[in-house]
């Protein structure tokens, strides 16, 4: 399941990353890439410990918590801090899984959902699309400044070639309260439902039966 999260980043707030990230250091991005991953990858990060990205990091952070479609679709236990990376042309990061373990910053979390959030607009670069694949086939994703891209971090998917520009992101993992993708699917799904019921039917009886039986799985379900 990958879900499209529109504005997490206000303009202004996608305007300050462009102003910080202009005088900042890049270093190669191969620094938190495992053995595979490492072959195939080809673009710059911010300094995990460096201040801007500290400062950004702590942004990104904060609007997630703002995010109630990130809190529905994700169900966070913990995100581990956003990174920020940049492809120049000629850039790319081939086919790869990221790694399932993640530890810095004070953080150790299972990667269960990978997110893109895109502080490039795509008038910015050409190529650099996020390839993501399921069993469903490939998706191909580009956003606007300030969205981002969840999916499940267990799927292969690749960054294609910078033609022109330069392609900014913000990156991140989470380890979900539920572990299982197909259920945070099903409870996703349900959540989006019962919003949509109490929206046009707000007195249908129903309304508190259905929200009961989310709250139940999630009782059942959720590893804090
Ligand atoms: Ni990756």
């Amino acid at each position: 399941m990958m879900i499209h999260i529109p504005n997490v980043l206000t303009a202004a707030e996608v305007a300050r990353c462009r102003e910080v990230m202009e005088k900042a250091a890049w270093v190669d991005g191969r620094v938190t890439a495992g053995h595979q991953s490492a072959q195939v990858k080809f673009n710059l990060q911010l300094p995990e410990a460096a201040a801007e990205a500290r400062e950004l990091s702590d942004m990104v952070h904060d609007a997630l918590g703002l995010s109630s479609l990130f809190m529905s679709a994700v169900l966070p236990k913990q995100v581990f801090p956003p990174l920020f990376n940049r492809y120049d042309a000629g850039m790319t990061f081939g086919a790869h899984v990221d790694n399932a373990i993640r530890v810095g910053n004070g953080a150790r979390v299972r990667t269960d959902v990978s997110s893109t959030l895109f502080i490039s607009g795509p008038e910015d670069y050409d190529g650099g699309e996020l390839v993501v694949q399921d069993t469903y086939g490939e998706h191909t994703v580009k956003l606007p400044a300030g969205d981002m891209i969840v999916y499940p971090a267990t799927s292969l998917h690749n960054v294609t070639p910078i033609t022109r520009g330069s392609r900014i992101a913000s990156f991140f993992w989470t380890q979900s309260m539920i572990r299982d993708e197909s259920k945070r699917s099903l409870l996703f799904d349900m959540d989006m439902a019962i919003i949509k019921l109490g929206r046009d039917h707000p007195d249908h009886a129903s309304n508190v039966e259905l929200t009961a039986v989310y709250h139940n799985l999630l009782r059942q379900w959720a590893e804090l």
